[in-house]
């Protein structure tokens, strides 16, 4: 209806395209970035590729009225995540609801029966298979344009982050969609040479000390030294580290467990919400990165960052410098995309190494043998290849486009709102992956980042153990090091209002976070007089003297809350057997049992992939064998559970 936006551009999505000359308008739903990343991709493909004038486009950002009057000569794309349990992201909330209402109401053609006669659609999902309602935004986003006369061209991608292969599944999509697209419309493809979506220029006349140049800051409050709520995921709060302690006895491996003062903030939260942690990369990765792609003289030097089109967003604040955006603005530590390693090809060193990466990015099993499984990140990755040559030809504005932005990562609140409405904690095991045979060991950014905060608060002379080298001194000292920025993230992992409800809560190593802040609030509520129901825990981790999280603190909750508090341990490393979660589950099938019919809540937290995936097929199980109801009975009882909210899950892969 043309009315205008946020940012006093039009909503009306066809005038837009007009204006910018565009005939390919690519719509993204997206959460956390992934699916506006791999839009940009698709714009940047289809412009390269196939000539076409592409833009990206938020959903939120638009009408979509007049879908009904899209031309016959261009394409929209929905590369559209699914969120939870099957819900859209925030930003496609209307366009779902649009798109799938009862009588969708068109602005020229309504009440036709295929109003959406000349809309040419192209639609890729991303998904997570551990959850129910795997894509289900997309397919029910292609099902309702479908039925409004819509012609999808090619499949309705679906990309699996529950099984790990949504790199793999978006290129294996890709290909055929852009052949049949360019037969759809007439595109003749060629040979793609990189063409820039930003422009960096240096700026000689600014100095990296000027208090207009961005080094980390996420936003102009914080430029200015005056960070201002609300606080959230544009908006960090940079608050004050009230203590931290490591929680394993165990030399090998570190916990954390970090209290974060939200008081004064404005922030609030409540239990079982999550903190999202800002995090920096470390000076060592930072260093690497910069050293080769021979950027190391002119880090400090200040640039400015420009979309060479109209639609595109630079993701951070300008000016700034190359090191500033290296340092915490890039996803550098993360693993490489192949469609990546292609395009890096025309930049490199010598013919040899160019051959070898042509190879890489087209032969997926090449590239598997080659680079996926040697856990590289991109400055690893170009060393190795050349040998520590420096990649001289390299543009910086391909790595602003083709890194992913670097996002807050979530934790699980550990703390209880009841007892301490003004500090939130953390519980976080300190990551490394090592993968056999790969030569590098790919170190957890946040954690890590944590863990020299750690350091730093209690004093240490050596606040870097692993030699990472943090910059917890950032941008101009804000970042003191005893400050950490984060934002809450509400959630629907809740408590009953009622305590005298049982509840049933399994968490295993870290997904113990949330149980913390859980039985804490109830040996409160008990201290308060409230009526407290039946509360068991189950616990895993390797061994009793190692691992075992919050020990002591269970056994004041015990003293309190007496035999309504029950811990069922399984400690998978002292026997010869390995006991789980789910086998003491199992041992306790009557007692669960009985609770659940007594209406207990029952909660799982932790590892999604294996463990969270077990426990419902335990409980299943249990049901069945106590109730005497055939097993497909007992999953509809599980599913019935779930879909009352009387079964939660606080899960990640
Ligand atoms: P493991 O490492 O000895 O195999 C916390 O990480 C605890 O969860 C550890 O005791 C770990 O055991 C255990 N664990 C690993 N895989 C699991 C699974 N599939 N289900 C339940 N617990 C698991």
């Amino acid at each position: 209806n043309g009315t205008a936006g946020k940012a006093g551009k039009s909503r009306n999505i066809l005038e837009r395209m007009d204006e910018q000359g565009k005939n390919c308008v690519i719509f993204y739903g997206s959460q956390t970035g992934t699916a506006e990343d791999y839009a940009s991709r698709l714009a940047k493909e289809g412009s390269s590729r196939f000539g076409l004038k592409t833009m990206t486009a938020d959903l939120e950002e638009y009408d979509y009225e007049n879908l009904d009057q899209f031309p016959e000569d261009k394409v929209a794309f929905f590369v559209l995540a699914t969120y939870g349990e099957g819900e859209p992201t925030d930003n496609a909330v209307e366009f779902y609801e649009f798109i799938g209402g009862e009588d969708v109401s068109f602005s020229e053609k309504a009440g036709e029966e295929k109003p959406l006669g000349s809309l040419k659609y192209v639609a890729f999902g991303l998904g997570n298979n551990t959850y129910e309602h795997y894509n289900s935004m997309v397919r029910n986003v292609s099902k309702y344009l479908d039925k409004l006369g819509g012609t999808r061209i090619g499949e309705a991608g679906e990309g699996d982050d529950g099984a790990g292969t949504m790199e793999e599944d978006f290129l294996a999509w890709k290909e055929p969609m852009w052949a049949a697209l360019a037969s759809a419309m007439e595109l003749e493809e060629r040979e793609a040479v990189y063409e820039p979506v930003f422009e960096i220029t240096e700026k000689p006349d600014l100095n990296a000390e000027d208090d207009t140049v961005y080094l980390g800051e996420p936003n102009k409050n914080h430029l200015e030294g005056q960070s201002k709520g609300p606080y959230n995921a544009h908006n960090p709060y940079i608050a004050p580290i009230h203590s931290s302690k490591e929680l394993f006895n165990d030399k090998t491996r570190n916990c954390l467990h970090m209290e974060i003062d939200i008081s004064g903030s404005n922030l609030s939260y409540t239990t079982g919400d999550h903190i999202a942690v800002w995090p920096t990369n470390s000076g060592k990765e930072v260093d690497r990165f910069i050293n080769i792609i021979n950027l190391t003289e002119k880090r400090h030097n200040v640039i400015a960052v420009k979309g060479l089109d109209a639609t595109a967003k630079v993701p951070f604040p300008s000016p700034t410098t190359y090191d500033a955006v290296v340092r915490y603005q890039l996803e550098i530590g993360a693993g490489l995309s192949r469609q990546f390693v292609s395009q890096l090809a025309q930049f490199a060193p010598n013919d040899t190494i160019k051959a070898e990466l042509t190879k890489a990015g087209t032969d997926a099993d090449y590239f598997r043998e080659n680079v996926a499984k040697k856990n590289y990140n991109i400055a690893q990755f170009l060393e190795f290849m050349s040998g520590g040559e420096k990649w001289e030809k390299i543009p910086f504005s391909i790595f602003i486009e083709a890194l992913h932005k670097l996002q807050p990562r979530y934790y699980s609140i550990s703390s209880s709102s009841l007892v301490q409405k003004n500090k939130i904690s953390i519980t976080a095991v300190v990551g490394s992956l090592e993968t056999p045979g790969a030569p590098n060991v790919v170190k957890g950014v946040t954690t890590n980042y944590l863990l020299a905060l750690k350091q730093k608060q209690a004093g240490d002379p050596h606040p870097d153990p692993n030699g990472l080298d943090y910059a917890i001194t950032g941008p101009r000292n804000k970042y003191d090091g005893i400050h950490v920025p984060v934002h809450v993230r509400h959630s629907n992992f809740k408590l009953p209002s009622d305590p005298s409800r049982p509840v049933v809560m399994v968490g295993p190593g870290t997904g113990v976070a949330p149980f913390r802040g859980f039985v804490a609030e109830r040996a409160q509520q008990a201290e308060n007089g409230e009526k407290v129901g039946k509360t068991i825990l189950f616990f895993g981790c390797r061994k009793q003297h190692e691992d075992f999280l919050y020990e002591d603190e269970w056994k004041q909750h015990k003293d309190v809350l007496g035999d309504n508090f029950e811990l069922v341990t399984a400690f998978s490393r002292e026997g010869a057997d390995k006991v789980y979660v789910q086998h003491r589950l199992k041992e306790y099938g009557e007692m669960v049992n009985k609770l659940l019919e007594q209406k207990a809540y029952f909660y799982v937290c932790g590892d999604a992939s294996n463990m969270a995936r077990e426990v419902n097929e335990v409980l299943c199980s249990l049901i069945s064998e106590q109730r005497g109801v055939p097993k497909q009975k007992a999953e509809e009882i599980v599913k019935a559970m779930r879909a009352s909210n009387q079964y939660q899950e606080d899960v990640w892969s």
